[in-house]
């Protein structure tokens, strides 16, 4: 079985291209192909040792899911998972989010995933640096870096694949990839 589970939540779909854009990096025998979260039990989130996990902001701040949006995702995802633990287990979160648009908020999400992983017992890789970014707060931000990799299709698209490569690059130690 892969070794490393990627799951996402999204509401128009961006946050899924990139999971797939990650999973392209690494062969099957290694990561599973990326799944969406309201469509994933909890026997199978629970199965592996690493996972990465991505997710867009939305309302304010906000994780996907059917308050801010009309479609179940994280929001309703991190309920199912409340006995879950993570104890042992690796994470690394990337987050989409808009800086122009959402300066307040960037990429605050991700905050969401941050605390539940920690909660369950679980070591937090890959945090990113601020730098490059133009935003004015994030709740995503634990000290002085974002808690996982930032991106921003709608301002910043030119620099997501280079962004990924040095982020896959950084935890590749930890996940197995070739580099
Ligand atoms: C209603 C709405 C609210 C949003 N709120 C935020 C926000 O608070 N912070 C942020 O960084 N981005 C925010 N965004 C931007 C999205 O996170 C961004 O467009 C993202 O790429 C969407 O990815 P998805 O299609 O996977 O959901 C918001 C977008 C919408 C439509």
């Amino acid at each position: 079985m892969a070794k490393i589970g990627m799951f996402f939540g999204t509401t128009s779909g961006s946050t899924r291209k990139v999971a797939k854009m990650i999973k392209k990096r690494f062969d099957d025998e290694l990561m599973a192909a990326p799944l969406n979260i309201n469509r994933t039990s909890v026997e199978d989130f629970s199965s592996y040792s690493l996972l990465i996990l991505g997710t867009s902001t939305v309302g304010t701040g906000q994780l996907p899911g059917v308050s801010a949006d009309s479609e179940p995702s994280w929001e309703e995802g991190l309920q199912k998972l409340a006995d879950v633990d993570l104890t042992g287990k690796t994470v690394a979160i990337f987050g989409l989010g808009d800086q122009s648009r959402y300066p307040e908020q960037f990429v605050s999400g991700m905050r969401g995933l941050y605390d539940f992983v920690v909660a369950k017992g679980a070591n937090v890789v890959g945090g990113w640096p601020t730098e490059g970014y133009e935003f004015i707060a994030s709740k995503s931000v634990v000290d002085g870096q974002f808690v996982g990799l930032a991106l921003d299709l709608s301002n910043q698209s030119g620099l997501t694949d280079s962004r990924l490569d040095a982020w896959l690059k950084q935890i590749a130690p930890v996940f197995g990839l070739p580099v």
